[in-house]
């Protein structure tokens, strides 16, 4: 297992965001996390990504206990995350949003450094081939240069993933990358989180679209007011009765 968490609990005054959260993610998968709307998805990458601190409980990282260390140094071991609500700055290109996001592992502030730096230097030359190959690797390389508040909706979401690849991470949070796209981009998400996969990446993917889930999912694990309904393949998880009863009313 490359991540485990274990009895995860955030609490935000009265409510239980997440309560006693347990499951793990093979190195290598690409794991569902589904569940109806506030149902602690975003708390729990917030809590993997060392944002937000739990009350109880334990995440490991090959081992490696993370969940008291500060963002930047989770993000140094490797794990990295893309935002529900897109995080860009609009005015800045491409290439400058994905170099920004490098600067999350480095500490030191990265990005004012680099913006006053003659353009010949090697150190920002190197930040921006990396930053391109990253553009490259999501299919918006031939958006280098225009700022992100042109990019279309889908774009604008690629750009998202390419930042957080940046960090060379071991496990990538996408958290609905998806929402809001129609089919197509829609389909060439899925073709993006596929191949990331097939390259070794570890994919960690909160989705509301279920047929996006259980097509590109090799295990699924689904919440519901802060707790794990059940964690298995998706063909056991779609006729879990908790599962059909939490997305379809107690009815059906
Ligand atoms: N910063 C916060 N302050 C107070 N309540 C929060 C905060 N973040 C999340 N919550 C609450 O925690 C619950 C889980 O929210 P969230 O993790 O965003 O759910 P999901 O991503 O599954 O829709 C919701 O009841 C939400 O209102
Ligand atoms: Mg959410």
């Amino acid at each position: 297992m490359l991540l485990e968490i274990v009895g995860i609990t955030k609490t935000f005054g009265g409510i239980r965001a997440l309560d006693g959260v347990s499951f793990s993610v093979e190195k290598g998968a690409i794991h569902g996390l589904i569940g109806p709307n506030g149902a602690g998805k975003t708390t729990l990458i917030n809590v993997l990504s060392g944002t937000a601190k739990p009350m109880e409980g334990r995440i490991l990282l090959e081992g490696a206990l993370i969940h008291s260390l500060p963002p930047y140094k989770v993000a140094a071991l490797g794990i990295a995350r893309t935002f529900q609500n897109i995080r860009l700055f609009a005015g800045m290109n491409c290439v400058e949003n994905v170099i920004a996001g490098q600067h999350l592992k480095a500490k030191r502030q990265l990005l004012p450094r680099l913006l006053h730096l003659p353009s010949a230097n090697r150190e920002e030359r190197e930040y921006r081939d990396k930053a391109m190959a990253c553009l490259k690797r999501v299919g918006i390389e031939h958006r280098a240069a225009i700022p992100a508040g042109y990019l279309s909706y889908g774009e604008r979401r690629r750009l998202e993933i390419a930042r957080a690849l940046a960090l060379e991470p071991r496990i990538l949070l996408l958290d609905e990358p998806v929402a809001g796209m129609r089919r197509r981009g829609i389909e060439q998400v899925g073709g993006l989180i596929r191949s990331l996969a097939t390259q070794g990446m570890t994919i960690l993917l909160i989705e509301h679209n279920m047929k996006f889930v259980m097509e590109l999912c090799s295990r699924i694990t689904v919440l519901n007011f802060g707790r794990v309904i059940t964690t298995g393949a998706p063909s056991e998880v779609g006729r879990h009765p908790q599962v059909i009863e939490a997305y379809l009313g107690a009815e059906a």
